[in-house]
């Protein structure tokens, strides 16, 4: 038996999002998102779902809440939507909208529990798609105005901000490959997309620090882990691209102020280029507080012709796969941490998101999802393993709190340590909630 030890001040916490689990769209003047409207595109969701009722958060918060309080969670990353506090994404404040986040940071701070908030899990509001959306410069001066309003109303009660949740997403998954709204496959319009997102992530850091608003400013981009399935040099490469569409795309113009050259190229042969303006890599490159880290899988690839956009396959080796199909692997979490601290320096990180689906049901009141104990067991492992390599880990978030609305998966897919009844609405604690609860209160665990 070995005992797996966390520094004391290391922060646990839990993470949502608006759009997954808020429901209440059509309450208190809240605009539309770009999500409304695609989940209601037949054929985008599965069984047609959408996030209309989610998980009822938006009058269900202080039950949540009471949930996290007897977590014993220190932190809880939630998102804001955007089309609540401008319904037009310009324009009018809505009051009512910005009075639903003060509840909610209220009854969390009177818990002691640290509100940690991202500013676009991408409910983008619909009025702006309508003009071009993240590929119309007129976004990015949106979002710095609604991030403008925030950090004033909110200074002092939150100090942790995240500008863009995972923006590979929000960029490449929605715009090249289609899966997530607005739901275009067109490559050019992608990359624009990303690096309009990465603008408007700089311009907020900007006005944070004008503003003189208290606290920490970051952002969560995703990472995966790709191992090279040989030694030879195009497994190598094919993997070293595979890999840079997520971190170097992401980190290379926020901590170096350019763009990964070995990937423009790449994209220049296919015809594509970065739509890049005077001052837009200075304003990108400003220094962050700390860096947010979502990572879930990793695989082992390599070379193959014409595959997909970087000649790059995934070959099967055998890990076992959690209920959304992705590997499990915890080599690559440390991994990738190591990377990261390797070419971007000892920069404060947040584990913002890790997390497993696994879709199992209540029998007699209990939810037995050892599957997800045992992959945060070998996470945490890794996550342990990293901070003894000088990693500069700040504290772990584990998606998710609730099972909630999973995008093109609709709510068939269950990341939650706790269970929702989406009938009931029902809240039940699963195994893997109370495994999570004594390695917060005991700082260890055993393997
Ligand atoms: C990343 C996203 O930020 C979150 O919204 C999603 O539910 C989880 N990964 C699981 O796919």
């Amino acid at each position: 038996m070995t005992i797996i030890q966390f520094p004391k001040d290391l922060i646990w916490g839990a993470a949502t999002a608006s759009y997954q689990i808020e429901g209440a769209t059509q309450e208190d003047g809240r605009g539309l998102s770009i999500w409304d409207t695609f989940s209601k595109i037949p054929g985008k969701v599965v069984n047609g779902d959408n996030g209309d009722v989610a998980c009822d958060s938006y009058h269900r918060y202080e039950e949540d809440i009471a949930i996290m309080k007897d977590l014993g969670i220190k932190a809880y990353r939630f998102s804001v939507a955007w089309p609540r506090i401008y319904p037009n994404g310009t324009g009018e404040v809505n009051k009512k909208g910005l009075d639903y986040y003060h509840r909610l940071v209220d009854k969390l701070l009177e818990n002691g529990i640290e509100p940690m908030c991202t500013l676009y899990h991408w409910d983008l509001p619909q009025a702006l798609q309508d003009k071009g959306g993240w590929d119309n410069r007129e976004t990015i001066d949106a979002f710095v105005q609604y991030a403008e309003t925030m950090f004033t109303e909110f200074n002092g009660k939150i100090n942790k901000w995240i500008t863009l949740n995972e923006p590979w997403c929000s960029s490449f998954l929605s715009n090249f490959i289609g899966a997530h709204a607005p739901g275009f496959t067109d490559l050019q319009l992608a990359t624009n997309v990303a690096h309009h997102l990465m603008v408007a992530h700089g311009k907020a850091v900007i006005k944070f620090r004008e503003l003189k608003t208290s606290g920490e400013i970051g952002y969560a981009p995703n990472v995966e882990w790709n191992e090279p399935f040989s030694n030879k040099q195009e497994d190598i490469d094919a993997c070293k691209r595979a890999g840079a569409w997520f971190i170097e795309w992401f980190f290379d113009p926020v901590f170096k102020g350019s763009y990964p050259q070995f990937m423009v190229e790449w994209f220049k042969n296919k015809g594509v280029t970065v739509p890049i303006e005077e001052n837009d890599l200075e304003i990108i490159s400003q220094p962050i507080d700390f860096l947010g880290i979502n990572y879930y899988t990793g695989s082992v690839g390599r070379y193959k012709e014409n595959s997909g956009l970087f000649d790059h396959e995934r070959v099967d080796q055998g890990y076992q796969k959690t209920d959304i199909g992705w590997n499990v692997y915890p080599e690559g979490f440390y991994n990738v941490l190591k990377y990261i601290t390797e070419n971007y320096g000892s920069v404060p990180i947040y584990i913002t998101e890790n997390g497993s689906c696994y879709n199992d049901e209540p029998i007699d009141g209990r939810v037995n999802d050892q599957g997800r104990i045992d992959y945060l067991r070998q996470h945490l492992t890794a996550l342990r393993r990293s901070i003894d390599s000088g990693v500069n880990i700040k504290g772990y978030l584990t998606w998710s709190l609730l099972d909630n609305f999973e995008w093109a998966e609709g709510y068939t897919m269950r990341f939650g340590i706790v269970h929702v009844n989406y009938r009931t609405l029902e809240r039940t604690k699963k195994e893997s909630y109370y495994w999570y609860q004594k390695v917060i209160e005991n700082g260890w665990f055993t393997i």
